[in-house]
Formats: C-alpha cells, structure tokens, sequence
C-alpha cells in the first residue's frame, strides 16, 4: 500500500462514493500518482451489491468502468489502513467519526473541500433523482477528484 490512501464514503456506496472512486482513480492514473483507493458505504443495505445501475452507466458516459465495485461497510480497521477518508456529507461525517478507533489517524475530510470555493459544501445524494442529478454528481465527485489529486501531487513534489 502507498503512503497515501484514500477511502471514499457515502451512505450506501452504491451512487456517490463509487463514483468517486472512479472518478479519482482515472485522474490519479493521469496525474501518475501512486495511491491506493477504496470506497465503502456508513450504512449495510448494500453491502455485496455492484453500483447503482444509474452510477454504471454514468462512470461509463466518462469512459471510467466501475461496474466490479462492490460494496462494504466502513469498519475501525479502515482508519489504521487509511490516510485520508473522504466523506460525501455532514451526516456522513457524523456517522464515520463515531467508529474511529482511539489508534486510528485517517483524516477527514469532505469531498469538496479542496475545490476552491466549494469547502464545506456537501455532494447531494442522487439516489432519489434521475440520470440528470446522476450527471451533476459525476461532475462534482470529478472536481474532487481533480482538486484532490492536484493536492497530493504538490505534497509529492
Ligand atoms: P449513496 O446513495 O450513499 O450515494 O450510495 C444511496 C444509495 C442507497 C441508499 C441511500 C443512499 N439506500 O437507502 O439504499
């Protein structure tokens, strides 16, 4: 494992968080940095289960395949094996900040927090929409990911 992984997190890691698993991993691949990268979900309703239909189809829209993802519950472990966990919402915070453990050093952070302009914002669950809110999460888990790999691409330099 790198020095530096990421673990998205979402409530049910079938919509956002593979999105943005997808979405950073393309933009890491282009930017020639070596991170490890997962997702996982705060809540068990999917766990096992690929993404959302409507999230395949829209990673597939941007020439990323997420389709072999499938999802896990978050789990204290992840904030010993993880640098960063990024969370989707406030809630998501909330939920990921009462597992950690007392030995467990992950930072957290908010998807958009490195996007200038967009710190603190939350990424809305598309879950209830359509394949137009699907199209707007998209491009907000790829700003993300962009900002976030032109963050650790400096710290690298
Ligand atoms: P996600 O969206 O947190 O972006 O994966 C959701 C997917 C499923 C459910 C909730 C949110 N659900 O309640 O099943």
């Amino acid at each position: 494992m790198s020095d530096t992984s990421i673990l998205f997190v979402c409530l049910g890691n079938i919509c956002r968080s593979p999105m943005a698993e997808g979405a950073f991993r393309k933009r890491a691949d282009e930017a020639g940095l070596d991170v490890t990268i997962d997702s996982a979900g705060t809540a068990n309703y999917h766990v096992g289960d690929p993404p959302d239909e409507r999230a395949i189809e829209t990673a597939r829209d941007n020439d990323v395949d997420i389709s072999m993802l499938r999802g896990r519950r978050i789990k204290a472990d992840d904030f010993r094996n993880f640098s960063h966990i990024v969370v989707m919402d406030e809630q998501n915070r909330a939920d990921v900040e009462a597992l950690r453990p007392d030995d467990g050093k992950a930072t957290v952070m908010m998807a958009l927090d490195p996007v200038p302009g967009q710190q603190g914002r939350a990424i809305a669950d598309p879950w209830y929409g359509d394949e137009t809110d699907f199209a707007a999460t998209w491009k907000e888990v790829d700003a993300a990911a962009s900002a976030l790999v032109g963050v650790l691409a400096a710290e690298e330099a």
